[in-house]
């Protein structure tokens, strides 16, 4: 008998780590290291949880990360993670880090580097998951600010894949960072950025021409541009989109209104991702669960957005084809 679809192996391409903080460690993180929250409870902070925009979701995520402090606060975040992946059959996460919102309040990048790379090295051998690093540069900050961090990066580059883009998207092109972009590559790091998310379809072109990245992250304004829908098939470029995300920070009203299904049938390499789970309501199962009914998706179409994520990750194609093999006896 073929196993239920909620144990499709998966793999995650667009989660920020620190939006993995769950309400409950906050609170702890909190009282563990003296800080003060300006909430009295972890139902208050979840009750606080309600966006208009990304920017209303940003300032919380900002304020909310504060409370992460030492290697140990960072390893107990990413082992969090890296646990609900396992119990999630994701196989394999591509996780995105943000230094400047910690080495902007004085913590080493060597502090929050250590807590997260060895919470994926002890994942990698008790769980089974497998993981790859993306430095995300906040795009609000400076472009000298990027490469700043982008150097104090290098020494750390064996255990960094790419290089992305995060944050504020309006008023922040990727134009904005074509130098600390070039300057990444040249180093050797693959490239990703958000672009299409609250941003006008011009961002994803550039993102394309000027910081040549391997992904889109988020992306679903592609739609506005036939040209653009066009040559993202043709190079099946992917798209990393986060359906509940979009749903908490309105890019769509419903979630019987996101256009996930409508970028399939377009041909569209589409991933599905969780991106902020703790603050948008869900990890990649509910993700999955949430698109399943209120868009309808087949069984097939399942199967194919799990196939997506392995063919979209940075694993090798010799290391992708087991997962693929597997995916193909569901259908
Ligand atoms: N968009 C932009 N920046 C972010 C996000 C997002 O969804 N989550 C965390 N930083
Ligand atoms: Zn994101």
């Amino acid at each position: 008998m073929r196993s239920p679809l909620s144990t499709l192996p998966k793999a995650e391409l667009h989660i920020h780590i620190e939006g993995s903080l769950e309400p409950e460690m906050m609170v702890a993180l909190a009282q563990r290291n003296g800080i003060a929250l300006p909430y009295d409870s972890v139902e208050a902070v979840r009750a606080a949880y309600q966006f208009e925009n990304l920017q209303s979701f940003l300032d919380l995520y900002y304020a909310g990360a504060q409370v992460l402090q030492t290697e140990q606060d960072f390893y107990d975040l990413t082992w969090a993670y890296l646990q609900k992946c396992a119990a999630q059959h994701v196989r394999h996460t591509e996780i995105f880090f943000d230094p400047q919102t910690h080495s902007d309040r004085g913590i080493l990048f060597e502090v929050f580097h250590s807590g997260i790379t060895q919470a994926l090295k002890d994942a990698k051998t008790q769980l089974g998951v497998s993981s790859a690093l993306i430095l995300c540069f906040l795009r609000h900050l400076s472009a000298e600010a990027a490469m700043a961090t982008l150097e104090q990066a290098l020494p750390y580059r064996d255990s960094i894949i790419a290089v992305g883009l995060d944050s504020s998207e309006l008023g922040h092109p990727p134009s904005k960072f074509q130098a600390v972009f070039d300057r990444a590559r040249a180093e050797g790091f693959l490239t990703v950025a958000h672009a299409g998310e609250e941003g006008p379809p011009d961002y994803i072109w550039e993102a394309i021409r000027l910081l040549k990245v391997s992904r889109i992250d988020h992306g679903v304004r592609c739609v506005e541009d036939p040209a653009l829908v066009e040559y993202l098939v043709e190079h099946q470029i992917p798209l990393t989109v986060c359906p509940l995300s979009n749903i908490k920070l309105c890019v769509f009203d419903t979630m019987a209104q996101h256009n996930l299904k409508h970028l399939m049938d377009l041909g569209l390499c589409v991933t599905v991702n969780s991106d902020d789970p703790a603050y948008f309501g869900g990890y990649l199962a509910e993700n999955f669960a949430s698109v399943e009914s209120a868009l309808e998706l087949s069984p097939e179409q399942l199967v194919q957005l799990a196939k997506n994520s392995f063919r979209a990750s940075f694993l090798s194609p010799a290391e992708q084809q087991p997962y693929v093999e597997e995916l193909e006896t569901y259908n």
